[in-house]
């Protein structure tokens, strides 16, 4: 089976790794600092690193102090982290409509929701494609929220010019394994507001503080370290942070190919009507996470089933959050979201990842055909 994403590893990254377990430290240790460093060049925001992407917008909840009465705009096209961890904090998660061609929340929708309660919008970069920043960001400083971008799909994308991490005040990253750059598991923040990052970073590590000119407890020795707020461990260890160090110095490689895939599929699908390939706004320059295509909603099972039977396997990314069981007891059930029930029953995932070009380049006509064939 091809899956629809798999990882990237090279022998570089396999010795990257040998070296840090052949070193003094297997958790925080020297590769941390590197790895926040080099992260930081490549986002233009300074960052953290955590032990996943879940970790990662938990710890932007927890930096904006979310909690009980606090209301954030989510869309419902997504992986259900990006509500989880706030609804988790007691933050009541409302929802906003996608935009029909990218799937990413829709600024208007947004307007529409705000209330008294908001404390922050929440964009997610739906399969790599940047969402509509500064139209955001424009509604956040009008009512003196927040804009959190859920940036897991989206490492190393441009908008207008400007790296992913560098535009909305704190934006989470995921390196898990399907992602465009991976840890295994792991994550990071960006935050281009230096307190909410110290926040943050005091969330991944227990709440320890350990700067004695801010203890409260002052007759203590040496050894003393206090907690002011709860946190918990996401620390990403040594080992972890020596592949990201080594996927990152790569990650303009793994772009040039998740383009190439991008654009074969393009060719691929050339004079077939009745598919939708994903938009490309003329202001983004992606790193494709995800080969979103649309298919008429009365065929989409059908090709799924045929496309997995030949070994395809192809995904369904997402089916909407506000229609997840978990969110029944929260969600008004009069409101629609027709543009997010529309694309989701319209998507399928195709394969998109670097190793695919190492296949016979026939793989992206077979594809097509087996969707014209269904
Ligand atoms: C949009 C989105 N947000 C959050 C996450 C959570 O990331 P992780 O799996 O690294 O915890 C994912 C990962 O699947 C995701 O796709």
């Amino acid at each position: 089976m091809i899956p629809y994403g798999r990882h990237s590893i090279n022998d570089d990254d396999i010795a990257a790794v040998v070296a840090a377990l052949k070193s003094d430290w297997l958790t925080t240790g020297p590769l941390v600092d590197e790895f926040e460093s080099a992260l930081e060049k490549v986002v233009g925001a300074p960052c953290i690193s955590v032990s996943s992407g879940t970790a990662a917008l938990h710890c932007a909840y927890a930096a904006i102090g979310l909690g009980p009465g606090d209301e954030i705009i989510t869309p419902p096209i997504t992986f259900i982290a990006t509500q989880a961890t706030a609804a988790l904090f007691g933050a009541t998660v409302v929802f906003a409509d996608v935009q029909p061609d990218t799937a990413n929340i829709d600024p208007q929708a947004v307007a529409a929701a705000i209330t008294p309660r908001t404390k922050a919008i929440v964009a997610v970069d739906y399969a790599g494609h940047p969402a509509d920043l500064d139209e955001l960001r424009a509604i956040a400083d009008r009512h003196g929220i927040y804009l959190i971008e859920d940036a897991s799909h989206s490492i190393g994308s441009i908008y207008k010019g400007r790296p992913i991490g560098s535009i909305a005040d704190i934006t989470t990253f995921s390196f898990f394994p399907t992602k465009n750059l991976t840890t295994g598991e792991g994550g990071a923040v960006a935050s281009i507001h230096p307190e909410l990052l110290e926040r943050a970073k005091r969330f991944s590590r227990q709440g320890l503080v350990r700067n004695p000119s801010e203890f409260k407890i002052t007759d203590q020795g040496p050894w003393h370290q206090e907690v002011h707020e709860f946190g918990l461990n996401y620390r990403l260890p040594d080992v972890l942070c020596a592949l990201g160090l080594s996927q990152l110095g790569r990650l303009k490689d793994i772009k040039r190919d998740r383009d190439l895939v991008f654009a074969r599929y393009v060719d691929a699908f050339q004079g077939f009507e009745t598919i939708i390939l994903p938009t490309v706004r003329t202001y983004a320059d992606p790193i494709w996470h995800l080969f979103p295509i649309r298919v008429q909603p009365n065929s989409r099972e059908r090709i799924f089933i045929k496309l997995r039977e030949k070994g395809f396997g192809v995904q369904v990314n997402y089916f909407p959050v506000h229609l997840q069981p978990v969110f029944s007891k929260y969600i008004n059930r009069n409101q629609v979201f027709p543009n997010a029930e529309s694309f989701y029953s319209q998507e399928i995932s195709l394969p998109m990842w670097p190793g695919l070009l190492d296949f016979d380049a026939g793989i992206f006509d077979a594809i097509a055909k087996v969707i014209r064939n269904a």
